[in-house]
């Protein structure tokens, strides 16, 4: 039976990316540094329990050299990571040359080894000075960040090219001021819209800033979008929710600060998410539990949807610039968890650019295990393992799926059949 057909032979194969694809991880200065003394982060850990604030993290202040050298054993061309606003300006005005020298040496150490940076200049932490004014609630909040990325850009424009000027600047404003589970803790939806209306003049201003010393440069932000389906599909009244969710996670901010300001769309994509209206005389939308769809999840109890990934590409491709996937991960100990996920939500990137979508690059969250703000150290992000108790890294099988990724430019069919849900990181990297 079956002697008619040929055994199938695709292993030459691969769903080749674009060429210069970047490829790489992301990490943020904060959750890998380590004692990141003079910022308001630092200040409100000291008040959570002790495997909730970040100490010494991953040491990577430290540790740079160690991290890149695994970073590029692992073939990555590109990395992104954050410089850190409280370590230049620990105090007002004064700007400390000898940290400048210090990312001077970072980047550098990343051109050496042929990976191209992606440097984000405010990603969730405050210098304290700045955060005991009023932080990004007070209208000069964006005279004090221009003040700060002009210092910058002057000092290391040599050194980079792809700049994100805020991460996340809605997560900020909703998990400090809405659901106030992060600093400052402010519950208050004024507060909450005029520091998102803050931040997006502070990108405005930067942008200009940024292009004026260095022309070249293209700068964007990091933007948390998510995706969005209704949960009964034929509830007009959810359908409407789910655009109007749309509009305002994944549109609002470019709304505020204009396209133009954008060279191209930075993309977080984590979160999947059913709109209902529970009942029949529900009178308000919810979030469908992930229980009640019984989908797969994250440790963090994110579901893994490698779909929406595509959904939001194709969404925010309207506006017609590049894509880059600046995050994208899951927290998991599982780690044929991790290899499956990388597999399929890149399958989708792919889709994505064979239908039209300019992408250009992605980056993992994250290269290591870190600190997972107000969820401290347990969740982990990283495509290299952390023990925190001797300082010690240790590569993970999915990295290593990873690196064949990049080595190919792309998916082998060989790693396809590895989707399901037998996956056994052994058996991809036997071949
Ligand atoms: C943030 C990261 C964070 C990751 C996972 C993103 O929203 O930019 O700092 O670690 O999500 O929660």
């Amino acid at each position: 039976m079956g002697k008619d057909i040929p055994k199938a032979k695709h292993d030459h194969e691969t769903l080749k990316f674009p060429d210069g694809f970047l490829w790489g991880a992301a990490t943020s200065a904060h959750q890998v540094e380590g004692n990141n003394l003079n910022s308001d982060w630092w200040d409100w850990e000291q008040t959570q329990e002790e495997n909730h604030r970040s100490q010494e993290a991953c040491d990577q202040y430290n540790k740079y050299e160690q991290d890149f050298d695994l970073a590029k054993s692992l073939n990555h061309n590109a990395h992104r990571l954050s410089i850190e606003w409280s370590r230049i300006e620990k105090e007002e005005g004064v700007f400390d040359e000898k940290e400048i020298e210090h990312y001077k040496k970072v980047l550098a150490a990343l051109k050496k080894r042929g990976i191209e940076p992606m440097v984000t200049l405010h990603h969730f932490t405050n210098p304290l000075w700045f955060a005991k004014k009023g932080g990004w609630e007070n209208f000069k909040a964006p005279y004090y960040f221009e003040r700060y990325v002009k210092v910058i850009i002057s000092k290391l424009k040599g050194y980079a090219n792809l700049w994100i000027t805020i991460n996340e600047p809605q997560v900020y404003a909703y998990m400090g001021y809405l659901t106030a589970l992060w600093p400052p803790q402010r519950k208050n939806n004024l507060k909450a819209f005029i520091v998102i209306w803050n931040m997006a003049r502070a990108h405005n201003k930067a942008y200009k800033t940024i292009h004026k010393i260095s022309p070249e440069a293209q700068v964007g932000i990091a933007h948390n979008v998510g995706s969005f389906d209704s949960f009964h599909h034929h509830s007009i009244r959810e359908t409407f929710v789910v655009w109007f969710a749309d509009i305002t996670q994944n549109h609002f901010f470019y709304k505020l600060t204009g396209i133009k300001t954008h060279d191209f769309i930075g993309l977080n994509y984590y979160f999947n998410k059913y709109i209902s209206f529970n009942g029949e005389r529900a009178k308000l939308p919810s979030i469908v539990d992930v229980a009640v769809t019984k989908k797969e999840v994250t440790d963090m109890g994110w579901e893994i949807y490698p779909e929406g990934i595509f959904d939001v590409i194709m969404d925010l491709s309207d506006y017609h610039l590049p894509i880059y996937i600046t995050e994208n991960g899951l927290a998991s100990t599982n780690d044929d968890r991790r290899c499956r996920f990388l597999i399929s939500y890149l399958k989708e990137v792919y889709h994505a650019i064979q239908t039209g979508a300019h992408v250009k690059g992605y980056f993992h969250w994250s290269l290591i295990d870190n600190f997972e703000w107000a969820d401290g150290f347990k969740p982990r992000f990283g495509l290299i393992e952390m023990d925190y108790a001797t300082q010690k890294r240790r590569v993970r099988d999915s990295a290593r799926v990873y690196a064949q990724i990049i080595k190919n430019n792309g998916l082998p069919h060989y790693l396809l059949r590895f989707i399901g849900h037998t996956v056994k990181a052994e058996e991809v990297l036997k071949k």
